[in-house]
């Protein structure tokens, strides 16, 4: 049955992390999977976490299923937390969602109910994007294209051939764009690009599909979740994929939510059976843990607000390793200007290294990136930071 089969490739962010753990050199350094890390090069289980799953676990009494759309808790302060407490398109029915195995389980329902409800649709991808959305989103059976995204030269956003290549898309076209914190490049669209992308998506029928995976890691809570929030304000039908792995550091726990915005409540109401339907197809049921984390977290007062001190640290560290590490760079003399990955947000940038300097940062030094030259600022730190900067340096000359 199986001979047919061919041997895949590793992937392309976590066989990295796989190459990396093999590897006995003790100077090694990761800096390929987007996992946050402190100082200490731990990835820290946030006290506010803790704290809630101590409540779980002393008051939970029964391990029976919850249900197909997942805790009603976690998808309410969830959609408070996504669209903001009063957007009206909550207030006036008009969002449906269901609990996830994690952001990529929000991607792939929301990716099978697309297919459901428009076989003939384009879902068009940021150039680049996360690697995996590709693969996704291709197994729910979709058409996918690409729309050009990052100026690899000017190390900024392609606006331009952004907004060009939208004027051509029509009612059969969904583009996902990144909330904040665009995976790989780090630049984001400011306000006034969101306000003028809506318009344009409103005008000739496109269909935002957000992924927003970092909320509160940019700027902040509010400030990441404008582009759905213009969107969802602006435009009739906003698909929004959420995940809980970064901001509560909860990657293992898989959380995550499928939203979709409707024209009308009754319209969100059959929506919402076919996210939940699509989900039942799919996985079930999703795993209950880590929403009952979230809901625990959302709410509650002080929870909230020691998640708030604890997400602020993480964005302050990433932030002023961006800076440290430009200023670093600079001060011993690199041959290219780094200073753009100063401005760009979230947990990686692009070097705007060859492959070949990234497989000799690897096997030379044992600095491990993702082949596109992506790193995850998270993976320095004051003991290793040097190190990386010089052996970016020497692999430069
Ligand atoms: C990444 O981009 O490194 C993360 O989102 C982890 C993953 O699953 O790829």
């Amino acid at each position: 049955m199986f001979e047919k089969l061919e041997l895949q490739p590793p992937d392309a962010i976590i066989g990295i992390m796989g190459m990396f753990r093999a590897d006995p050199a003790p100077t090694k350094v990761d800096l390929s999977v987007g996992v946050f890390q402190d100082d200490a090069g731990r990835t820290p289980i946030l006290e506010c976490v803790k704290r809630a799953e101590r409540r779980i676990i002393e008051a939970q009494d029964t391990k029976s299923y919850v249900a197909i759309a997942g805790n009603a808790g976690f998808n309410e302060s969830m959609e408070t937390l996504l669209f903001g407490g009063s957007h009206p398109a909550l207030a006036a029915g008009r969002i449906s969602s269901v609990q996830t195995p994690g952001g990529s389980g929000a991607l792939s329902v929301l990716g099978h109910v697309i297919a459901r409800a428009r076989p003939t649709a384009t879902v068009w991808l940021s150039q680049p994007s996360w690697p995996n959305h590709l693969p996704l989103l291709r197994l729910a059976g979709l058409r996918l294209e690409h729309y050009p995204y990052y100026d690899f030269d000017r190390h900024c956003v392609d606006f331009d051939g952004m907004v060009e290549t939208f004027s051509r898309l029509g009612p059969d076209d969904l583009v996902l764009l990144h909330g904040c914190c665009h995976n790989p490049c780090g630049a984001d669209l400011s306000r006034e690009q969101w306000d003028a992308l809506a318009e344009l998506f409103a005008d000739r029928g496109i269909v935002p599909f957000l992924d927003l995976a970092y909320q509160g890691l940019a700027e902040n809570l509010d400030a990441d979740a404008c582009g759905a929030r213009v969107m969802a304000g602006r435009v009739e039908e906003v698909l929004l994929a959420a995940s809980c792995s970064k901001n509560l550091g909860l990657y293992r726990e898989r959380v995550g939510l499928a939203s979709i915005v409707s024209r009308n409540a009754d319209e969100a109401e059959t929506t919402r059976t076919n996210l939940a339907q699509m989900g039942r197809g799919i996985y079930s049921m999703p795993p209950d843990h880590g929403a009952a984390i979230v809901s625990c977290i959302l709410h509650d007062e002080e929870l909230t607000a020691l998640w708030l001190t604890e997400l602020g640290e993480m964005r302050d560290r990433l932030n002023s390793l961006r800076r440290t590490f430009a200023d670093m760079l600079a001060d011993r003399g690199a041959p290219v200007d780094f200073s753009f990955i100063a401005s760009e947000r979230g947990m990686f940038s692009f070097l705007g290294l060859t492959r070949e300097q990234v497989i000799r940062l690897r096997e030379d030094f044992h600095v491990y990136m993702v082949e596109s030259s992506r790193i995850n600022f998270a993976g320095l730190n004051s003991s290793n930071m040097d190190y990386v900067a010089d052996s970016i340096i020497a692999v430069l000359q």
